[in-house]
């Protein structure tokens, strides 16, 4: 095939972007975006600081707008994020009882999932809940301090309830070397789920590289987390400079293993990147493509 949706689409994967609402009127973006992409994951407008900035008022609007966009163009949605530390207003960091805290986490999962029902792949409901470094245990976060480690096993039932047929994603950086502590630490979280029937059904690596790309052992990563029985993703890929190799070694990690359904860039040009001075991207701030696209509809 000749694009990167439609080549992942024949061994039944998806090749998704970040999407920025405010962009979507940019003629070179959307032509891009609706010509390669079969899945799209919102960049900013999911997240709490946007859909509820303010105590019980949801404002989906920028989501609805690119969750319309995108499925008028047959191309699937990954919700990001239902509960991060971070882009999360003060109102909720600045809470210090734990039973409102656990009212307002629950309510913030059930409105958003529920606003969304039917048109969400995979949600990403909890984000980056493990902490950097060798502790291999979550990180202190306001929803960690007050109602600890069962959180995310909350925050993950709540999202069950709200929509069954949503993928249930535990999404995070820093966990594609199997040797990690963070890596460890994520697998025992997920096994432990599995073993007591907690609702997971994938987990996303976000694969922010440096320059040289994935570990070696990403590959062993993602096979070792899909034995657990859960899918696993690609989720917010960019590449510092973004090296042929190394764009075709994280590609081909994901295409050995059957669990791995789909790969998502975090932007289109790069341009358009939160990494903008790492030139990360696929296509160039002309919207051209850069020998790193060849690279990956080549591995794909
Ligand atoms: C980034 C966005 O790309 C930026 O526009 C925003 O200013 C900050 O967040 N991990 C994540 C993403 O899960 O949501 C982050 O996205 C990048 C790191």
């Amino acid at each position: 095939a000749t694009t990167l949706g439609a080549q992942a689409a024949q061994s039944g994967r998806y090749f998704g972007t970040a999407v920025a609402a405010g962009k979507l009127g940019d003629a070179t973006y959307s032509t891009i975006l609706n010509r390669e992409f079969n899945a799209v994951t919102p960049e900013n407008e999911m997240k709490w600081d946007t859909i509820e900035r303010s105590r019980g008022s949801f404002n989906f609007g920028p989501a609805d707008q690119i969750v319309g966009q995108a499925t008028s163009h047959g191309q699937r949605v990954r919700g990001h994020t239902l509960v991060w530390h971070s882009q999360l207003p003060s109102w909720v960091s600045s809470i210090t009882d734990a039973n409102t805290l656990r009212s307002v986490m629950n309510n913030h999962i059930t409105t958003t999932v529920n606003h969304y029902k039917g048109k969400i792949l995979a949600w990403d409901v909890v984000n980056e809940a493990f902490a950097d470094g060798g502790s291999g245990q979550h990180r202190p976060s306001v929803f960690q301090n007050l109602l600890g480690n069962g959180f995310i096993e909350e925050a993950f039932r709540t999202a069950r309830s709200a929509d069954p047929s949503a993928k249930l994603c535990y999404n995070d950086y820093n966990i594609e070397n199997w040797s990690d502590a963070k890596t460890q630490g994520v697998y025992r979280m997920v096994r432990d789920f599995k073993t007591r029937g907690v609702p997971i059904d994938c987990v996303g690596f976000q694969a922010h590289f440096g320059t040289g790309g994935p570990p070696a052992s990403f590959q062993t990563t993602l096979a070792n987390f899909a034995a657990l029985g859960v899918d696993v993703q690609i989720t917010e890929l960019d590449i510092a400079q973004a090296p042929t190799a190394a764009y075709a070694n994280t590609v081909k990690a994901c295409m050995s293993v059957s669990r791995c359904t789909g790969i998502t860039v975090w932007g289109i040009r790069d341009s358009d990147s939160w990494r903008a001075g790492e030139n990360p991207l696929l296509f160039d701030r002309g919207g051209n493509k850069k020998p790193a696209y060849q690279s990956v509809l080549t591995a794909l």
